[in-house]
């Protein structure tokens, strides 16, 4: 036994010693580089162009391709398959001076070519593993096309649906938002930064992108430095914890400065706190726009501004390229500087063994064989059916079987609505590489999963946004000869991702007058929801008995939604984000503060609307399944604990159905009294188990004193004693609740 633990003792040292040896063998080889760069070489380093495949953004620079043979450039946006990015890599390699290679990077946001549902569809699987498969296939893929590098994940907190990012990230909460940026990190980067089917991650947007004033993109962002760093800031540092490789700065402003210029951000904090050692690459332009922001003047001080503020690389303005050598010359930067930036940036192309290989990651062969394999489009469905959430399923009247699931064996079925056979929609918006052709239409779905007796007929109904009731008619007539309307309504793609703000909620066009249309007919109806963002859907709340929020689910859409529809698949997903009645409501999620004058609907002075309802339409958790999951009372080992101490809170689940079926059962905390009012309800841990029929589990969860920390009046981060409340339940509204004592 001593003999064995010396040796993996041994092994372990050695293990060490030669990753340090590696280590301090890279920073020698990046060090002899930098000894011998011109300044403009180390500048062309620290600039990211895109090519002129795919444009993300107002295009201020052509010409990509002669900056790479002029060694002006350091990596590249919006180019990949495995031929192009060996041709770009040929001409950086083989036609500058110091053949540095280039990186490759690309928005590969849900997926590469195979695409998963978006990510805050993907949010409401509440699956880890789900989320973590999914972008390790849009790593393997993209890293077959030559890719390096990609712009996720996008780890903004969002409240407000009127922002057209809300479709990008994990929604409102902190806690399910910081354990997918920890997914989709792993899934990401794999084993680390140069394993051939890995790409490096981009923590972004650096910060608090999501709270944009009034939901309107690339506006004002402005809150206390509490509500950041107990909301907005988890998931991009539990992301860097994960090992994210590279940071984007955001768009706003962040108290007062830009996040481009804030060297409390890109430094202070980035690097000081949270230990980031990878490199910070601007957002599109962003450099630039901090002129019209109002902080600098022209492009030689918004260069100085970010590079000093700790931004490595600027993405498309050309800032750096254009000043950053005069100002050294000129002796308003110091080289130092430069240096600093261009040995991080160095040092991730040495990881990714580019100096080795540069084109280790192009290979035509390794790009055909991997690219929307099967396996790759059976995860995808997977993912996308795991991301429905059935939001309502009602019984029909005279009838005692609820609406959903569907029978196979329905005579006449009528699909309608603008989104029924909208193959381009599917795959959302930030859809990468991925090929709208190749995805699964609602109505494809449909076909292929109805016996061969079934009728399936379709109408469009209308179109999504424009004010036409043309096809109204022929839509009417269809559903009157149906045994069920499956309607599916929504969004564009277009409407949501970014520069996708909307100041309504509703659906778009005049798909509300089609919807009350079709419901005169007095068919039942399904209402198959496609869209980017929560939408104030009461009327169809109110008066259709059949809901499935589907956001936009990606290539294998239709099929994902026809295994939920017809009952193959046993919904599961959980709402990621609060869904309002009105957008007078917004900014509204569940874990608010309790006020000091919380609402009592008897009582004027109290705080509520005159005309509206304070409660949202479905509230952040929610989701229903095929069968019915009872919570039993909540158990904890302990009424009181010590800051020494563990809690164990257990509480059984029954599945009291007749079907099997997966439940997330969520776990949420009340700090009653702080020295700082604490929100009505903290989601703090979750589990998703699967119950047959009548089975009972006792769940159990272990909270940890850290799980009740959070920032005190003095803003030191720890708790305080006193009592709490832990709620159990199935969404954040219904819970048991109990009570316990930190002493
Ligand atoms: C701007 C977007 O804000 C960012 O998310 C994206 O990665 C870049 N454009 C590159 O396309």
């Amino acid at each position: 036994m001593q003999k064995f633990l010396t040796l993996i003792c041994l092994v372990a040292l050695l293990t060490a010693c030669s990753k340090e040896n590696q280590t301090n063998r890279v920073d020698s080889r990046i060090d002899s580089l930098i000894n011998v760069m011109t300044l403009e070489e180390k500048v062309g380093q620290l600039s990211l162009y895109t090519s002129d495949w795919d444009v993300t953004g107002p295009t201020m620079r052509q010409g990509y391709k002669e900056d790479i043979k002029k060694g002006r450039v350091g990596a590249i946006f919006n180019a990949f398959t495995a031929k192009y990015t060996r041709e770009l890599q040929e001409m950086a390699v083989k036609e500058t001076r110091l053949h540095i290679p280039l990186i490759f990077g690309y928005d590969v946001i849900h997926g590469h070519r195979t695409i998963f549902p978006i990510p805050l569809g993907a949010a409401a699987s509440w699956d880890m593993e789900a989320i973590e498969k999914s972008d390790r296939i849009a790593a393997e893929e993209a890293s077959a096309e030559g890719l390096h590098w990609a712009f996720s994940p996008m780890l903004d907190i969002a409240r407000d649906p009127r922002w057209g990012r809300i479709a990008e990230g994990a929604g409102e909460d902190t806690y399910l938002g910081s354990r997918i940026a920890e997914a989709r990190v792993r899934g990401l980067q794999g084993k680390g930064v140069g394993e051939l089917n890995s790409v490096m991650a981009c923590v972004k947007h650096f910060a608090a992108y999501g709270a944009a004033q009034a939901g309107r993109d690339y506006h004002t962002v402005d809150m206390s430095d509490r509500m950041f760093r107990e909301v907005y800031l988890p998931p991009y540092a539990a992301a860097i914890k994960a090992g994210a490789a590279t940071v984007m700065s955001s768009f706003n402003e962040f108290d007062g400065v830009p996040a481009s210029g804030s060297k409390y951000l890109m430094t202070d904090l980035l690097r000081g706190e949270l230990k980031f050692n990878g490199f910070v690459v601007s957002d599109y332009t962003s450099i630039m726009e901090m002129i019209p922001h109002g902080v600098v003047a022209d492009t030689a001080s918004a260069a100085a501004l970010a590079l000093e503020a700790g931004v490595d690389m600027d993405m498309q303005a050309g800032f750096y390229e254009e000043a950053l050598g005069k100002l050294v010359k000129k002796g308003t930067i110091n080289e130092q500087l430069i240096n600093t930036s261009v040995r991080r940036i160095l040092k991730k192309k040495f990881e990714l063994g580019l100096f080795d290989d540069p084109y280790r990651y192009s290979d035509v062969e390794r790009e055909k064989n991997t690219v929307m394999k099967l396996e790759f489009l059976e995860a995808a469905r997977d993912v996308a059916r795991k991301s429905i959430v059935l939001l309502k399923n009602g019984q029909l009247p005279r009838q005692e079987k609820l609406l959903l699931p569907l029978s196979k064996e329905v005579k006449q079925l009528a699909v309608i609505g603008p989104l029924a056979d909208a193959r381009k929609e599917m795959i959302g918006s930030w859809s990468a590489a991925g090929d709208w052709k190749k995805s699964v239409t609602l109505l494809e779905g449909i076909k292929a999963a109805v016996s061969p007796k079934t009728n399936v007929l379709f109408a469009r109904g209308c179109n999504i946004s424009d004010d036409s009731t043309t096809y109204f008619a022929e839509a009417v007539r269809v559903a009157d000869k149906a045994d069920v309307v499956v309607l599916a309504l929504g969004e564009g793609a277009w409407m949501t991702g970014e520069a996708a703000s909307r100041a309504s909620l509703a659906l778009p066009g005049v798909q509300q007058k089609l919807v009350e249309e079709i419901a005169k007919t007095g068919k039942p109806i399904v209402v198959v929801l496609m869209n980017g963002r929560p939408l104030t859907i009461n009327w169809i709340a109110g008066h259709i008995p059949a809901i499935l929020e589907t956001w936009f689910l990606g290539t294998q859409a239709g099929n994902a939604i026809a295994d939920v529809l017809f009952g193959d698949f046993n919904p599961s997903g959980k709402l990621p984000v609060t869904f309002p009645r009105s957008v007078g409501q917004i900014p509204i999620f569940y874990n608010m503060k309790n006020t000091g004058r919380p609402m009592d609907r008897n009582n004027k002075y109290t705080s509520k609307y005159l005309d509206e309802e304070n409660e949202p339409l479905y509230p952040f958790g929610f989701g229903l399944s095929y069968t019915t999951f009872e919570y039993g009372a909540i158990k904890l080992l302990k009424e009181h604990i010590t800051t020494q101490d563990e809690l164990t809170v257990l509480c059984k689940v029954t599945n009291t159905g007749t079907r099997a079926g997966e439940e997330v059962v969520q776990l949420y905390v009340r700090d009653l009294i702080g020295s700082v009012t604490r929100p009505v309800k903290e989601l703090k841990k979750f589990q998703k188990i699967t119950l047959q029929p009548g089975e009972s589990r006792e769940v159990s969860f272990t909270l940890s004193i850290q799980d009740l920390a959070f920032y005190r009046s003095n803003m030191s981060f720890g708790t305080e004693p006193g009592d709490f409340h832990v709620f159990i339940g199935g969404n954040s509204r219904d819970t048991k609740a109990a009570k316990f004592v930190l002493d």
